[in-house]
């Protein structure tokens, strides 16, 4: 896939000495979805605000469709929306105005059909002429998604757009999403909730103070969470586990009391029915058996932890 964001190098120190980024080499390509995840205070809200020319870099060096984010900071913003994590509308504007108005900011031409299309996508289309200060909370982050691309941009951040949304309106609000990446917008979001990278992303980048961790495509890390163990309590302590069982991979508590036996839960034969009759034939009983499964939580957690 062509890139569409260059990050090199790039360091961040804010006025009083406090050092945010270091040091952050990142492409993004076109046309993903990528997550950014990392604990408070990682610096993704800082790592987006200098792509999006709001925050000045320290050292380094951005690129966005090839673009200069600072010497060529015009060709490079009007290809961006972005929805801030702090939700920053005007009160008494209407939801038409507001989106309207953003649109020119841009330089664009007013394009009512676009505009209009563009709320009721959202859901907006019934509150176009309400005040902003009289919806809910859950609407004015809509909104802030529709002044993001009310320009028609080709690369959207979201910073948490999902923050203090509803279950049900979270889940339209990926779809909506979804929808918007495969029209060809290329879409970075921020989030804590695990389970909105799971579902959406293509790629996943962790960060924590001010670095990235990795950055891998999540079928790479679902690979990874995919494993799974299955514990068998057995009626009798064993020994040891028999030879002819040795390619079930089990391993054997140190108490001789619990065989566990690991599998991926991607693979399309788990093993697990073979293994039950391997138990079988070899008179092996067990009163109780129990599944636990290592979450993209678990990874995300250990990682940052052992940093
Ligand atoms: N204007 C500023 N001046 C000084 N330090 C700042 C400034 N803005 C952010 N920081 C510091 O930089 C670090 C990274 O902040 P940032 O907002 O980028 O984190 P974040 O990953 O977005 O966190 P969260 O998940 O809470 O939104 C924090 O330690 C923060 O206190
Ligand atoms: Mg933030």
């Amino acid at each position: 896939m062509q890139s569409v964001i260059q990050i090199s190098n790039l360091n961040k120190i804010y006025q009083g000495g406090f050092q945010a980024l270091n040091n952050i080499n990142l492409e993004i390509k076109k046309g993903e979805i990528l997550a950014l995840l990392g604990p408070n205070g990682a610096g993704k809200t800082t790592l987006i605000s200098i792509i999006c020319g709001i925050v000045n870099p320290s050292e380094g060096r951005i690129e966005v469709a090839g673009y200069d984010i600072i010497s060529q900071f015009r060709e490079t913003r009007k290809r961006i929306g972005l929805v801030p994590q702090e939700l920053t509308t005007d009160a008494f504007e209407t939801v038409w105005d507001t989106v309207c108005f953003s649109r020119e900011l841009f330089g664009k031409k007013r394009d009512d059909h676009y505009v209009g299309q563009l709320l009721k996508d959202l859901s907006l289309w019934e509150k176009k002429d309400a005040q902003i200060m009289t919806l809910s909370g859950g609407m004015k982050r809509r909104v802030m998604i529709a002044k993001a691309l009310s320009h028609e941009p080709e690369i959207l951040f979201l910073d948490e757009p999902t923050a203090g949304v509803d279950v049900s309106l979270r889940h339209s609000m990926w779809q909506q999403v979804q929808a918007l990446n495969q029209s060809g917008v290329t879409v970075i979001l921020t989030t804590h909730y695990i389970e909105e990278a799971e579902q959406m992303a293509d790629r996943i980048s962790v960060m924590n103070k001010g670095e990235i961790l990795l950055t891998e495509s999540k079928t790479c890390l679902m690979q990874k969470l995919g494993k799974k163990q299955l514990s068998f309590e057995l009626v009798e302590p064993m020994a040891a586990v028999p030879e002819s069982l040795s390619t079930h991979r089990l391993l054997l508590s140190k108490d001789n009391r619990v065989l566990t036996y690991q599998y991926n839960t991607n693979d399309e034969e788990t093993g697990i029915v073979a293994l039950l009759e391997e138990l079988k034939r070899h008179q092996i009983e067990f009163k109780d058996m129990h599944t636990q499964q290592s979450s993209l939580e678990d990874i995300f957690i250990e990682l940052v932890k052992s940093k």
